[in-house]
């Protein structure tokens, strides 16, 4: 800098207020999507072992924990079902009476100020673990996008008000908008997992959603996690088939990737800090190595920064409390 001494930097950061005064991003309880794992019975609450705080709910308990949510001021949850039955096409994902389904009649129901996002795929619902129908070991395109745009409208048809595409085949967002539209849904939002790497951070999620793939991976369709460029080729595409919302997953390591989504195509952007980023900062909270409630915030502020407008998040609850207490 040359013009020291006449300039110094500091002066904003001296005193608390100034500092408030000139801060660039503000995250608020807006910005969260809490994420919640509906189970069939009744009074179950599962912990998940390496999720603390996140449970395996079924319908009765998950109503009574939307209403927290909604009471926190937290505007939005994403359901995702582990369904009684699996099988080979994921039949309980498109079912009237799936899990899902259920869920978001008994949740519109019963706390209608909540807006109730549904994860559309089909891996928590197929036997064999996979996000669409196998021949031998290729998961087969088309034949997954129909049954994707089957469990969209089923979604609809109980009541969810966004719909968010999780699977990354081709094609399924063109799909899925015709499908609703075709039904009279034209005015239910596809909210697109447009840029979804093949993460390792996704761990603790499959225990939780009990979606492991019996064999392989999910390389064939999630992004190579090397690639940028090709991110911004699935944004465009989920853009022009349709999409409202495009979402980067995961957040924490893809910052450059949501901001590069944000600044070319400017439409409004979400990022899933998935379950590994969660469990990692509170694993390292737990034993004292970081103070957790400070990384959360940070976490989540830096990808608020990197341009994401709402956050997908284990912490939205937390989060929420923070905010209430401090204020900022
Ligand atoms: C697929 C889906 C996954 C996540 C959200 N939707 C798992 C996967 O692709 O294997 C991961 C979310 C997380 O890790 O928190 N239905």
């Amino acid at each position: 800098m040359a013009n020291y001494p006449l300039k110094r930097l500091r002066r904003l950061r001296y005193n608390p207020l100034v500092r408030d005064m000139v801060r660039e991003t503000i995250l608020t309880k807006d910005d969260f999507i809490y994420p919640l794992f509906a189970v069939p019975g009744e009074k179950i609450k599962n912990p998940i072992k390496s999720m603390p705080g996140v449970f395996q709910m079924s319908i009765d308990v998950l109503v009574e924990e939307c209403k927290e949510v909604a009471s926190l001021g937290i505007p939005a949850v994403i359901l995702f079902g582990i369904p009684e039955h699996k099988d080979e096409v994921g039949s309980d994902a498109y079912s009237p009476t799936g899990i899902i389904q259920q869920a978001v009649r008994a949740i519109k129901a019963n706390v209608p100020n909540l807006l109730v996002i549904t994860d559309v795929c089909l891996c928590e619902y197929t036997s064999h673990g996979h996000c669409g129908v196998l021949n031998g070991e290729d998961i087969l395109n088309d034949e997954t996008v129909s049954l994707l745009a089957k469990e969209a409208v089923s979604h609809a048809e109980a009541g969810a008000d966004i719909i968010a595409p999780s699977d990354m085949m081709d094609g399924r967002i063109i799909a899925i908008r015709k499908a609703l539209d075709y039904k009279g849904f034209t005015k239910i939002p596809i909210m697109s997992y447009a840029a979804k790497y093949a993460s390792g951070f996704y761990g603790p999620f499959r225990d939780a959603a009990e979606s492991t793939p019996a064999f392989g991976d999910r390389r064939s369709h999630q992004m190579d996690i090397a690639n940028t460029n090709e991110a911004m080729r699935e944004v465009e595409s989920d853009i022009e088939e349709g999409a409202d919302i495009v979402m980067v997953k995961p957040a924490g390591a893809y910052l450059d990737v949501i901001y590069r989504v944000k600044e070319k195509f400017g439409l409004p952007t979400a990022a899933y800090q998935v379950s590994g980023e969660f469990a990692m900062i509170k694993a390292a909270a737990q034993n004292n190595w970081i103070d957790g409630e400070r990384v959360m915030m940070e976490s989540l502020v830096a990808i608020k920064r990197a341009g994401a407008d709402m956050i997908l998040t284990y912490f939205a609850k937390d989060a929420a409390k923070y905010l209430d207490r401090t204020r900022k």
